[in-house]
């Protein structure tokens, strides 16, 4: 069962979709996110919504991230930024796998549950069970007073704004941003030192114009939507960083197109999906200019030499020997890059699905809020 999907109350400002609309708003809504939550003096990030002091927010020894679709994907960004910058080690898994293994509840554990309705069903019974068990929750979410945001402990709301297209785009880059304030956060009270807090600051402060570096670019990703979106399915590739970027591309590629799409990080190709490589299938490979930049050339030379097309998402146009094409994204501090170069695979997911002549907005067999089992 799904609820239905209301969009009259809202325009779409002019542009010809809402899934568009909600991708330009981007430079905005992750203005919105930080807005007053960064702290010059200290390099450190203001989240009085999160209810804790600062020696219990030291006390934790592990972060679990529940969710479910690009709230997951999202949720994975969060545990590698996490991870980088507070040094905790942080997972996560989807809502409802966590809710039905009957998991092992720790007090020094922070749990944090990411939804941007705040209603879903599967989120909200996983915040449920892990409050009944004694756990603590914060939630990353986008909707005031939402039932998630309700039963959590405290967090932090996205400021997004109202997110109608079906596909999740500005909330998922919110909560990315969200996720980078949250481990700068934590980092803070821990081992991260005040140069690198003030580097992620600044970094932070950079997003809003960069991603609409990202937006102008939008003309050359429509061309190159349009020539890939003739395959029949795409591979999205990425390692560490950008495999949770690979995994959102791929998402909204199939939720919105309704082409066949697979995401896997890049090293696992040669264990199994490798042998669907071909003219026919093409592939999208995130490569930014972090220390794995050669490894993930290394994977693109493989992919050409079995006959496979690649379109490159990075920080450089590389050698044609190794992709056909290339979209080169600003650079900002490496542990920030997947919240850019996610954005240009939103532009490529919805220019496959309007050059397919799919209902971008509301495509088949979706909802946009599932509250129900
Ligand atoms: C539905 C939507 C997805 C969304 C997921 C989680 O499946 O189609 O776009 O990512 O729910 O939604 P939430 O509101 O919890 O973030």
């Amino acid at each position: 069962l799904t609820v239905d999907w209301e969009a009259g109350h809202y325009d779409t400002g002019g542009y010809e979709h809402y899934l568009l609309k909600e991708i330009s708003e981007q430079p905005e809504t992750v203005a919105r996110t930080l807005r007053g939550r960064l702290d010059d003096r200290f390099h450190i990030a203001h989240l009085g919504g999160l209810n804790m002091d600062a020696r219990e927010t030291r006390s934790f020894r592990r972060v679990k991230i529940i969710g479910c679709g690009s709230a997951y994907y999202s949720g994975q960004i969060g545990a590698q930024l996490i991870e980088e910058l507070a040094r905790i080690p942080a997972d996560a898994e989807p809502a409802s796998e966590f809710r039905y293994r009957s998991p092992v509840v720790e007090a020094d554990t922070l749990y944090v549950a990411i939804s941007q309705s705040g209603e879903t069903y599967d989120t909200l019974a996983a915040v449920q069970e892990l409050k009944r068990k004694g756990g603590r929750v914060l939630g990353i979410v986008n909707t005031v007073g939402s039932a998630i945001a309700r039963e959590c402990d405290g967090g932090v709301y996205l400021h997004a704004g109202p997110e109608v297209s079906v596909a999740s785009t500005k909330a998922f880059t919110s909560t990315a941003v969200a996720f980078a304030l949250l481990a700068l956060h934590l980092g803070r009270v821990r081992d991260l030192s005040p140069a690198d807090g003030r580097r992620i600051c600044e970094g932070l402060r950079r997003l809003p114009d960069q991603i609409k570096e990202i937006l102008a670019l939008e003309p050359r990703i429509e061309e190159l939507a349009r020539k890939y979106a003739e395959a029949p399915s795409m591979m999205f590739v990425g390692r560490v960083r950008g495999y949770p970027v690979a995994r959102e591309g791929a998402q909204k590629l199939k939720e919105i197109s309704y082409v066949h799409a697979e995401a896997y990080p890049a090293s696992e190709l040669k264990h199994g999906p490798l042998a669907l490589i071909g003219p026919e299938m093409p592939t999208v490979a995130i490569v930014p200019d972090d220390e794995l930049l050669d490894k993930n050339l290394t994977t693109l030379g493989e992919i050409r030499a079995r006959g496979g097309r690649v379109l490159m998402v990075g920080h450089r146009v590389a050698d044609p020997k190794l992709a056909d094409d290339c979209v080169v994204v600003p650079r900002n501090e490496t542990e920030l890059d997947p919240i850019l170069l996610t954005i240009p695979l939103q532009l490529f997911a919805y220019h496959a699905a309007v050059a397919l002549d799919r209902d971008v907005d509301k495509p088949r067999n979706l909802a946009k809020s599932v509250t129900v089992e």
